[in-house]
């Protein structure tokens, strides 16, 4: 049997593979970059075509630059962006609409009529959630009240609703597999997260029918085989996870209580909190971490919709950077912002604020303010959120966070990350294996193959590659933080 576990990581703006040995070594990568379509403020879609087809290129040059072949490899395994939502027909495999992203925000008015429902108590005690667009559920409304298709499609009982984990099995498949493992099925608002079933109620409510939703299954074991078209042979999938889910088993945050942040298109903190889902009232969302041979491990999430986003902004919209270590190197030649402060609010704030009318916010600035100045207000904004979930964290788990596990494409940044231990006066460690959120899956995926046999084992995969401690004074950054939570009331309740 082959050794190599090829893990394809479906992020928010790109399509990337990764091909793991069984050291958990790099030994292939592919990405490609696609469309993000943005047909009206506020809303987000991606084509769920595009999505896949980047996916297969990605998955084809990873394998290509490792120089294998498919019989070296093991298994498949698939993590990523989460709550992103695909429509399609069961019997084409078409599908009826754009993809929503989680991003989007359309669904306010939906999210509106459900707490003028009175359901917000009922929704965080199943579901885990808080209401806001982020989730699957408003989003699959919209398309069954607004994509004709997608009605007729349900009525037939020829519609296939999923999130992209469940779009990607499908079509690997070849059709053969519906499936969503628990971890995804957990961010569409129809899930409770302690029966482990799509909830009647919520289904109900939201007018989604049973047979439009994929059967959920654990997160580590075969569900399927990916067709031989792919790769001229059968090879079974055999892990799935949501992307930060993945990063935190990737981080090997396998023990209650143990952390870690995901610097990717936004911040995600997520919190192992053991067997028993744990409910906070500061904001955060409780949801299933993984689930494997029957045993379910939850987790606390603090979401930030936007950070490296920011980045990406600075370079495509604004055009003040080439690229991001441009960002870190001109952050790096100015003491301070000079005062100007930003809010990368550009889809609305998550935890621990739940505003879905906020908007970016950029205040303080003067006839001094530089792009070294912006740079700098960008990449500190991105610690600053970050602190706001980290606080959120500590307090709703009642747990002290003694060090803060690391990963994700802006992570790279030494300037951000070590602003990082500095405001949140806490050790932040960095693996070596930056690709967190693709191990995480593989190791899923190798667990159910028998390339590894334990956490333990996959423990000693984990390295320390860089480690930031904090170089201020405790408290030295308070009047910082004071001015970025002044800025955030600013640009709440914007869009209104
Ligand atoms: O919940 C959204 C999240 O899964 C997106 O992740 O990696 O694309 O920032 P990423």
């Amino acid at each position: 049997m082959g050794k190599y576990i090829l893990s394809l990581d479906q992020g928010t703006t790109s399509s990337r593979a990764v091909l793991f040995d069984a050291l958990g070594g790099v030994a292939g990568m592919g990405q490609r970059e696609f469309t993000q379509i943005y047909p009206r403020p506020g809303f987000v879609e991606h084509d769920a075509v595009e999505i896949l087809q980047t996916q297969l290129y990605a998955m084809r040059q990873a394998v290509h630059e490792a120089g294998i072949t498919a019989e070296d490899i093991a298994a498949i395994s698939i993590t990523n962006q989460r709550e992103t939502t695909v429509a399609w027909d069961s019997v084409t495999g078409i599908p009826v609409c754009n993809a929503i992203v989680w991003q989007c925000r359309r669904t306010a008015p939906i999210c509106e009529w459900l707490k003028a429902e009175g359901l917000e108590d009922y929704i965080h005690e199943t579901t885990g959630l808080i209401i806001d667009p982020y989730f699957s559920g408003t989003k699959m409304k919209w398309i069954l009240d607004n994509v004709p298709r997608a009605r007729e499609l349900a009525e037939q009982h020829r519609l296939r609703f999923g999130t992209i984990d469940t779009w990607l099995v499908y079509s690997l498949t070849e059709g053969k597999s519906y499936v969503t493992d628990v971890s995804n099925a957990s961010r569409t608002m129809l899930f409770d997260i302690r029966k482990l079933d799509w909830d009647e109620k919520m289904l109900d409510v939201l007018g989604v029918p049973r047979d439009a939703l994929p059967q959920v299954v654990e997160s580590s074991g075969v569900v399927g085989m990916c067709a031989d078209s792919v790769f001229g042979r059968e090879i079974p999938i055999a892990g799935i996870a949501g992307d930060q889910h993945a990063a935190l088993f990737g981080q090997c945050c396998f023990e209650r209580g143990m952390a870690k942040n995901t610097y990717g298109t936004g911040c995600f903190i997520l919190m192992n909190t053991g067997e028993k889902p744990v409910f906070s009232d500061q904001g955060l969302i409780t949801t299933v971490g993984w689930k494997i041979g029957g045993k379910v491990t939850y987790a606390l999430e603090g979401s930030a919709f936007n950070a490296g986003s920011a980045i990406k902004w600075l370079r495509d919209e604004l055009h003040l950077i080439q690229n991001p270590q441009e960002a870190d190197l001109l952050a790096e030649t100015v003491p301070d912002t000079g005062g100007a402060v930003f809010v990368p609010a550009f889809t609305g704030l998550g935890a621990p604020y739940w505003d879905m009318y906020a908007r970016g916010a950029l205040l303080g600035v003067t006839r001094g303010t530089s792009k070294a100045h912006l740079c700098r207000a960008v990449l500190e904004s991105i610690a600053y959120e970050s602190l706001d979930l980290f606080e959120a964290m500590e307090a709703g788990s009642g747990t002290k966070i003694s060090e803060l596990r690391v990963d994700g494409g802006a992570s790279r940044s030494r300037f951000l990350m070590q602003y990082q231990s500095d405001i949140l006066h806490c050790t932040v460690r960095q693996p070596v294996c930056l690709e967190t959120t693709a191990l995480g899956s593989a190791m899923l995926a190798g667990l159910a193959v028998g390339v590894w046999d334990s956490l333990d084992e996959l423990s000693t995969i984990w390295k320390l590659g860089h480690e930031y401690q904090p170089q201020i004074e405790p408290g030295a950054a308070a009047p910082a933080v004071k001015r970025w939570r002044k800025a955030v009331e600013r640009s709440m309740h914007w869009d209104t």
